[in-house]
């Protein structure tokens, strides 16, 4: 507290106080009192007795001395002024005989006298002090005495900081000047404070009393100068936002000091609250005692603040620029949590890191957390579930499911042929697809496709139906009309036009030889001269298998000439009974298995002609396309009924409306010579009657028409009619002949009775009735119909016009095939 006080005292020398060695024994002499303290100037008086005999006695000093008493126990030392500051009495005794000279006892006198000034307080500077520095002050008492009495008490306030007895500065009895010096090196907390010093005299037990007045000094004030001096001032200080400088770098000092702030040279305001834009370095500037300048370097503590977003969208596997960081002053901590978890982000993500994450941020200076969303995008995921399907029976419900996952979520897609069966259904972020009812038309390859803006993913699987194949939908068409087939003349022009039937999208192609390749729905040739030609449409569609259809076309070529002849024979005459081949030539014809050649005979007659076909002939088993030369043949066999008839065959292309007419040959015309037969009549035996008279005729079929003679009782008759009477009974022959030969019919004559003429003539009416209704039933019908010339003829045998036997049974014609319609019946049978 009190820095080095130090006294000195300077005494000026007292004289020695000298004392006889000659001691008297105890109780021989008795001083009363035996140390006297003596105010300067006063009066002494001081008894000194003895207890034992003696030769005299007294006091001896140099003033008041009493010389020699003898038998007196008492003598009296008595000073009216003691005035001798260095005064020494002693009494003494002469002792008797028995004892060797003088005894004393000495008598101890302080002179003082009363300090009679203030001391006087000094220091040696002037002014303000300065703290830490060693000043002194020095307290001067005049005239004091005696001075080793003196005692000096220095006091700071009423505070006494020191105290110092004098006793060795002088042995001194008289007055003397005496100066005591204080060393202070004074501190800020002496600034304004008081000394003094104080002095008085101890004379200790047996001094006056009272004792003597102390004496104190002026009051000396000091005022300490220091600073500035701080303790909140450091070199690098950390704020908060929003606090201000001026807490810093308070300056005490003794004068105050004044403190100021600078950044960049420039003076601010260390009152305004900061910010984190704050921090730097600042100068402050502090006046005092003494001017200083100290550089501080401040940062601002804020934060943690996130500069982060709340949610982040980037795409799988690509680098990411999220950008979220967290400010702060001091520099904060960041830990990621996900789920609970503490997690660091890659610099590439993948799904599972999307996700909320919790963000903590920390430094000492504080606390903070930010939610941040990453929705990390990626590609829809490959897609299950969707297998390949077998339907076991036609009709089932198929249900096929595609299913991914992405984000953003996928959307589905189905590649598929199109049928009204079918329907899609997206839910849930799942698509079904429903077929109701699967035919064959569902046969085919389903594809899903999965997608978003990042990527896309398919899977094919097939759907087929258990023993049922997928139809081929494709039509053709010519001209707009809907065709399987078209038949196209030779080198002629033909234009087809592929279609799909279904609303399914197709892409159409038509390969008709191997290095003819349309594409395109239409298939044209200018001039079609390809006899192989197979014009073969493919579809191509989505989501069923290709499928291809052959349109066929039928190239022809009508045949260019066609003739009827024998074969290795020549008209006119054909012996009868013979068989003989007629051909039919076609020339150039294709194509030949759509050749249907025809055989038609047409037999004339006065009455009628009649035509029918007699024979067809197919060459389907030829498959040749090509040209051709084909004959056809047919065999006759040149029996009579042949004669006169015309053969002709006809060639046709049956290829349908669009083919070409059919083509005719010229007719030929059979001529047949033959041996006569007679027709008529067929019995053997004819009655004849009395009085009725017939005629008899005789008809023979054969070409050259016959000569016909009866022959009766040595008699002939020429002609067909004889007549017959009943005297003609016996045998009657008819001879027929020609160059080819003769037939005899013998016919016996009998005769009978009347009735039977009768009964003949009855029925002979009514067959004449009933055939003269026929003949006018049928003339109507007949002028109406026009048709052929059918002959109605009596029951009766008659005679027969032309050289052609009217057998109506004759009826099988030597040919290879012929059915039973085709034969016309000529004539009636009676
Ligand atoms: C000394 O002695 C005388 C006579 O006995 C007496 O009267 C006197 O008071 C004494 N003085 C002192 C100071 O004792
Ligand atoms: C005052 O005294 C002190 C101590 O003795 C000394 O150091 C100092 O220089 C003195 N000052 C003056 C102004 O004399
Ligand atoms: C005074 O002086 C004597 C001898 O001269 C010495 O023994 C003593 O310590 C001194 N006292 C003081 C207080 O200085
Ligand atoms: C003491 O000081 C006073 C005044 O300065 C002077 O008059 C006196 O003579 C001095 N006394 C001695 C013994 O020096
Ligand atoms: C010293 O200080 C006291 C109080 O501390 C005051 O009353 C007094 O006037 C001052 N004296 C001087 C000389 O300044
Ligand atoms: C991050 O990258 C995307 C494109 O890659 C860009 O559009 C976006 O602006 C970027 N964001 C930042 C913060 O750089
Ligand atoms: C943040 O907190 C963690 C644990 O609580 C601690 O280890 C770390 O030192 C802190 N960071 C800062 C900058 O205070
Ligand atoms: C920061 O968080 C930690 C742990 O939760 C806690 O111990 C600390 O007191 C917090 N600090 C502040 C400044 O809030
Ligand atoms: C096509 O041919 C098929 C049989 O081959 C037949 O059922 C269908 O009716 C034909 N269509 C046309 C337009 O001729
Ligand atoms: C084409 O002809 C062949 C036989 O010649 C037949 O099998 C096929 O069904 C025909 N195609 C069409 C479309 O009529
Ligand atoms: C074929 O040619 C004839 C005449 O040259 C023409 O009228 C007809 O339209 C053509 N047909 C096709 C299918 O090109
Ligand atoms: C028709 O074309 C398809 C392919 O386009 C082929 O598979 C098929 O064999 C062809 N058919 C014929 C008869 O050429």
């Amino acid at each position: 507290m009190y820095v080095g006080i130090y006294f000195r005292v300077f005494l000026s020398l007292l004289p020695l106080w000298v004392v006889d060695a000659n001691q008297c024994p105890e109780g021989a002499i008795t001083v009363n009192p035996k140390r006297l303290t003596v105010k300067y100037g006063n009066s002494v008086e001081v008894n000194c007795s003895s207890s034992v005999p003696h030769d005299g006695m007294g006091w001896e000093s140099a003033v008041g001395k009493t010389g020699i008493q003898e038998d007196v126990q008492l003598v009296t030392w008595t000073v009216e002024a003691l005035t001798d500051w260095d005064v020494t009495a002693l009494c003494f005794i002469n002792r008797l005989e028995e004892y060797e000279g003088q005894c004393m006892t000495d008598l101890t006198v302080i002179v003082y006298k009363d300090i009679e000034h203030a001391p006087v307080l000094s220091s040696n500077h002037t002014g303000p002090m300065i703290e830490g520095t060693t000043y002194h002050f020095k307290c001067a008492i005049y005239n004091v005495a005696p001075v080793r009495y003196l005692t000096v008490t220095w006091y700071r306030g009423n505070v006494p900081i020191g105290r110092r007895a004098l006793a060795n500065s002088s042995d001194k009895a008289s007055p003397v000047n005496v100066t005591d010096t204080l060393w202070i090196t004074p501190t800020r907390h002496d600034d304004g404070a008081q000394f003094r010093c104080e002095a008085e005299l101890n004379l200790g037990e047996g001094g006056p009393q009272p004792p003597p007045p102390k004496m104190t000094s002026q009051d000396v004030n000091i005022t300490v100068h220091y600073g500035p001096v701080t303790n909140n001032c450091p070199d690098s200080i950390q704020v908060s936002e929003g606090e201000e400088l001026a807490k810093f770098c308070s300056y005490e000092g003794n004068p105050h000091p004044t403190v100021t702030w600078q950044r960049n040279g420039l003076p601010i305001d260390p009152s305004r609250p900061l910010s984190r834009e704050d921090v730097g370095v600042y100068t402050v500037t502090v006046t005092g005692l003494m001017r200083l300048e100290k550089t501080i370097l401040v940062h601002v503590m804020y934060g943690p603040v996130f500069d982060c977003p709340n949610s982040y969208t980037v795409e799988e596997y690509k680098s990411h620029n999220l950008s979220c960081e967290v400010e702060g002053y001091p520099t904060p901590d960041m830990l990621w949590f996900k789920d609970g978890e503490e997690v660091a982000l890659p610099d590439k993500l993948s799904r599972g890191y999307g996700g909320q994450y919790f963000i903590l941020a920390n430094s000492s200076y504080g606390n903070a957390s930010h939610l941040l969303e990453i929705k990390v995008l990626y590609p829809p995921s490959r897609i299950t579930e969707l297998e390949d399907r077998e339907v076991d029976l036609v009709g089932s419900e198929v249900v096929l499911k595609c299913s991914s996952y992405g984000d953003p979520r996928p959307q589905y897609r189905w590649s598929y042929h199109r049928v009204k069966n079918v329907r899609v259904n997206n839910e849930d972020g799942v698509s079904l697809l429903h077929i109701h009812g699967a035919t064959g038309e569902n046969i085919g390859t389903y594809t899903c496709f999965a997608f978003n803006n990042l990527g896309e993913e398919s899977k094919s699987v097939r759907v087929t139906v258990k023993g049922v194949q997928a139809p081929c939908p494709i039509e053709f068409s010519i001209d707009g009309k809907q065709l399987n087939e078209t038949v196209v003349e030779y080198s002629k022009n033909v234009s087809v036009k592929c279609k799909v039937s279904t609303k399914a999208q197709a892409t159409l192609q038509w390969l008709v030889s191997h290095k003819h390749i349309t594409t395109g729905d239409t298939w044209t040739e200018r001039a079609l001269t390809d006899w192989d030609v197979k014009p073969n449409c493919t579809a191509t569609f989505e989501g069923r298998d290709p499928c291809h259809q052959l349109f066929n076309v039928t190239l022809f070529k009508s045949p260019e000439v066609l003739s009827i002849r024998y074969q290795n024979h020549s008209q006119p005459v054909i012996v009868d009974g013979n068989n003989y081949i007629l051909v039919c030539e076609i020339l150039n014809i294709a194509p030949v298995k759509n050749l249907v050649v025809n055989w038609y005979k047409e037999i004339k007659s006065n009455e009628k002609n009649s035509s029918s076909m007699v024979y067809e002939e197919q060459f389907s088993e030829n498959t040749n396309k090509r040209p051709q030369n084909v004959s056809s043949t047919i065999l006759i066999n040149a029996n009579k009924s042949e004669n006169g008839v015309q053969y002709w065959c006809e060639a046709t292309l049956r290829l349908g409306p669009h083919g070409p007419q059919e083509v005719k040959s010229p007719a030929l015309t059979v001529h047949v010579h033959y041996a006569p037969s007679i027709m008529q009549p067929n019995v053997s035996v004819v009655p004849v009657f009395n009085d009725y008279k017939e005629v008899l005729v005789c008809e023979a079929d054969g070409n050259p028409k016959p000569e016909i003679t009866w022959i009766f009782n040595n008699q002939s008759s020429k002609g067909r009619d004889l007549t017959i009477s009943i005297e003609m009974v016996g045998s009657i022959i008819c001879n027929a002949s020609n160059k080819y030969g003769i037939a005899l019919k013998t016919i016996k004559l009998v005769p009978k009775e009347d009735y039977l003429p009768l009964i003949a003539g009855f029925v002979a009416v009514v067959v004449v009735i009933i055939s003269v209704i026929f003949v006018f039933i049928y003339s109507i019908y007949y002028t109406n119909t026009k048709m052929g010339h059918y002959s109605l003829k009596d029951a009766k045998p008659n005679t027969q016009k032309g050289d052609v036997a009217q057998n109506g049974l004759d009826s099988s014609l030597p040919m290879k095939k012929l059915s039973q319609q085709n034969i016309y019946v000529m004539g009636m049978t009676p």
